[in-house]
């Protein structure tokens, strides 16, 4: 998609750092915005400011992990304009603590925010984007801790892989469509979401070592990259179809060397007799293309 002006896009997180700032750059070009957030408040107020400067705007109030939430949000977006651009964003902090103590509820609100909604984002858009015969664009935000992970909080670093993990798939779905991808890969930017996380949590709020961790967080993430920054890559992708979104060029050396561990890592068949795997059958069999093989994906 080269144009985005006159285009609608639908944000989830729009209340809020990167959502919104991708909003505002989005909105700068021309672009139609629907602003969903689980924050009404919030919603309403960055709606307003928006709109201030002239962009047309829809402020929805949506938990992303409510299926009925997504078929109400969907038909106020479909009145407001044929969405073309979906950016599934809206995100939580997972906690800290060793993982065997880990509190199930958390963990499943987690991924509920961070990993699951992408299904219900898709449900309601990606198959009329598809229909349309339009050049859309989906934006997925996964985290650079989904290719470097730091030991922080497990709950957060696999559910940001598991965001990574459907778009790389559908990557190669969208591949025949006119539905183009992008994963935003951020590092670190000053954006909220230690007060969101500690706001929005569904059980008591982390005491300790756990609390005194969060608040640490949230002095380094303080100094982060300026979500405004991130918002503009984030069009600049959409208008040139790049999939990868990396921000943060700092990390390049420890993902070469995450990657070169792995690598490293591949020895010997375990059977020495084994042909090998057929994996041209294997795309076959799936009528589909897979990354790397014959330029294709
Ligand atoms: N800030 C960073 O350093 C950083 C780094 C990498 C990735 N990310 C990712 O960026 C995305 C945006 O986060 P941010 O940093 O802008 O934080 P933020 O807290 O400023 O914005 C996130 C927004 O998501 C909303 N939200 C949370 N749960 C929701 C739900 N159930 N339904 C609807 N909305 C909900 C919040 O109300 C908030 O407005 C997240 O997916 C996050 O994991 C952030």
């Amino acid at each position: 998609m080269t144009e985005v002006a006159g285009k609608t896009a639908f944000i989830t997180g729009g209340a809020s750092g990167l959502g919104l700032a991708t909003a505002r750059a989005l909105a700068a070009r021309g672009a139609s915005i629907v602003l969903a957030d689980i924050n009404s408040d919030g919603v309403a107020a960055a709606a307003s400011d928006l709109a201030s400067t002239g962009a047309r705007v829809l402020p929805i109030t949506l938990d992303v992990t409510s299926e009925a939430g997504w078929a109400e949000a969907g038909e106020a977006a479909r009145r407001f304009g044929p969405v073309s651009i979906l950016f599934s964003n809206a995100g939580v902090g997972g906690g800290s603590g060793p993982f065997e103590q880990y509190d199930t509820e958390v963990w499943r609100w987690n991924y509920a925010v961070n990993a699951h909604a992408h299904l219900y984002a898709c449900r309601t858009f990606l198959g009329e984007m598809k229909a349309s015969g339009e050049p859309g664009h989906l934006v997925i935000t996964s985290s650079m801790v989904a290719i470097v992970p730091p030991p922080i909080s497990v709950a957060y670093i696999s559910s940001k892989y598991a965001t990574l993990g459907i778009a790389m798939a559908l990557r190669n779905e969208l591949a025949p469509t006119k539905v183009h991808i992008s994963v935003l890969m951020p590092g670190m930017s000053a954006t909220r979401i230690v007060e969101t996380t500690r706001e929005l949590r569904p059980v008591e709020v982390e005491v300790g070592k756990a609390a005194a961790t969060s608040q640490a967080m949230q002095g380094v993430l303080a100094g982060g990259m300026s979500p405004a920054r991130i918002g503009e890559r984030v069009v600049q992708a959409i208008e040139a179809d790049d999939y990868w979104i990396f921000t943060h060029p700092e990390w390049k050396e420890m993902a070469e060397a995450v990657t070169a561990d792995m690598l490293a890592a591949f020895g010997p068949s375990a059977d020495p007799d084994y042909r090998g795997d057929d994996i041209a059958g294997l795309i076959a069999a799936n009528g589909g293309r897979m990354f790397g093989t014959k330029g294709e994906r």
